[in-house]
């Protein structure tokens, strides 16, 4: 027994010590190795034409004879081991290591590794890595246009009371992190506010995910909301996937419609909006999520509560703060100024001059009823856009439905005096609007109204714009 062991030994011993010397005079590596006295007990094939030495004549000499530069001698002073440090031996760059040795506790000698002989080689990874981070930020930004919030606060018009009080209150909601229910008729901009909120307080560099309660099949919203683990049911995609929650971690969460939402799915919002966690489908582990919470109606959820069907439990969570849009029709005042922002915003994307609205027919756009509000302004805006052909835009360029209707509402019910108001008020507006645009020079401003420059004085007089 003890002899085969003994042989067994010796017979490791010579293995061990073939394989040593292969391992250390490795043609990949260049090495060399000092004792405590900074004697050089080894140096690897690949170091001889480099220090222009020959092995068997370095072994035993000081390591500065060899080396000048070495800075071996402080590794053993330190015991510190020094990675990927980068030194210029002889005229070139290195990749270095220093490592100190120890037996029993005490530094017994260094080693000296060159680790990339050809610094170039890790340039080129470097550039590697480089270039695949500027394809990930690409790629994180793409995901922030389509997941970020793209409206502020800035882009919220209308000097209405109604308007500013709404503007008021959101932006007091911005600055808390309580759920926010925002009801207005459809096109009132309640999703317009819903990204300012978010984009005016801390949450601004996350994401902003919208769902919308309205329009995902029954059957796919628990998936959607809180996603599913990998093989969760015959469809599944192979990994998983999140749920809007999950995108939102961080974030904020926009639901809109929220009263189009089953009953069944109301309690199920109820429960994450109490506990913060979500649970994937097919998993067992809830996830906790931070997210901040939004929604917006068209519907009158008030109602909906009386008839059964939105619970009140759900809304005593989700109206914290609740901000009411006015319709169109309510605040008339601001059509002009809506409608001359929507020209001037639509012109760039339609490479098209902005034109000043000639008086009547801005007297018929705040007449019309606006069933489809702001959005249905800015579609007739683009509309007008288009189809207008002279320096103005006239009543031949506003469609049927509103030339129809608002002149129906003349011709019936407005007394006149209201008309001549509202023709003022419209008159007051193009002139304002076409000083603006022509930088003040009246001469330009005339010209564009279609009316002699002494006409425009006296219309300025009479608006008392100066
Ligand atoms: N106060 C406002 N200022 C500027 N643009 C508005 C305003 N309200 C609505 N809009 C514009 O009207 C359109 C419809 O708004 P949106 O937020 O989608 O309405 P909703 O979600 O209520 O249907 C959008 O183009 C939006 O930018
Ligand atoms: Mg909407």
């Amino acid at each position: 027994m003890k002899k085969s062991q003994d042989q067994k030994i010796q017979l490791l011993k010579e293995v061990t010590s073939e394989l040593l010397f292969g391992l250390l005079d490795n043609p990949n590596e260049s090495l060399i190795l000092i004792d405590s006295n900074g004697i050089v007990r080894f140096l690897s094939s690949t170091n001889e034409s480099f220090f222009q030495i020959k092995w068997e004549d370095a072994i035993g000499r000081h390591v500065t004879e060899i080396n000048p530069d070495t800075e071996l001698l402080e590794t053993l002073k330190s015991g510190k081991a020094e990675i990927g440090r980068v030194m210029t031996m002889r005229g070139r760059d290195r990749i270095i290591a220093r490592i100190p040795i120890f037996h029993e506790g005490e530094i017994i000698g260094a080693a000296g590794k060159v680790m990339f002989a050809h610094p170039e080689k890790i340039k080129e990874l470097y550039n590697r890595i480089e270039t695949l981070e500027s394809n990930l930020d690409y790629y994180k930004k793409e995901l922030y246009q389509s997941f970020g919030s793209r409206y502020s606060f800035d882009n919220i018009i209308g000097q209405s009371d109604a308007i500013q009080k709404a503007k008021a209150m959101a932006l007091q909601a911005a600055r808390t992190d309580s759920a926010v229910i925002i009801s207005g008729e459809s096109g009132t901009g309640k999703e317009l506010f819903a990204h300012a909120i978010h984009q005016a307080g801390r949450r601004s560099d996350q994401n902003f995910i919208r769902v919308n309660s309205a329009s995902i099949p029954g059957e796919l919203i628990e998936s959607e909301l809180f996603g599913y683990e990998a093989g969760a049911f015959t469809g599944a995609d192979k990994k998983g996937k999140p749920g809007k929650f999950e995108l939102a971690d961080k974030g904020t969460i926009f639901f809109d419609e929220i009263g189009d939402m089953p009953l069944g799915m109301q309690v199920k919002l109820l429960r994450i909006l109490q506990e913060k966690e979500v649970e994937r489908v097919g998993g067992r582990n809830p996830r906790e999520i931070d997210f901040r919470f939004i929604c917006a109606s068209n519907r009158n959820v008030e109602k909906m509560i009386s008839s059964g069907e939105f619970r009140l439990d759900l809304y005593y969570r989700i109206n914290v703060m609740n901000i009411a849009l006015p319709p169109l029709r309510s605040i008339k005042e601001d059509i002009p100024l809506f409608f001359n922002e929507f020209l001037t915003d639509l012109s760039c994307d339609l490479k098209k001059p902005v034109k000043p609205v000639a008086p009547d027919a801005m007297a018929l756009l705040q007449h019309y009823a606006w069933p489809g509000n702001m959005r249905e302004l800015r579609n007739i805006a683009e509309r007008a856009l288009i189809v207008s052909r002279g320096d103005l835009i006239t009543l031949n360029d506003l469609p049927p439905v509103v030339r129809e209707t608002a002149e129906a509402a003349y011709d019936c019910s407005q007394p006149l005096s209201m008309l001549k108001d509202i023709m003022a008020e419209a008159e007051k507006q193009a002139i304002a609007g076409a000083l603006e645009l022509t930088g003040n020079n009246r001469a330009a401003a005339a010209k564009m109204l279609g009316i002699h420059r002494t006409g425009l004085y006296q219309k300025m007089k009479k608006h008392g714009i100066v």
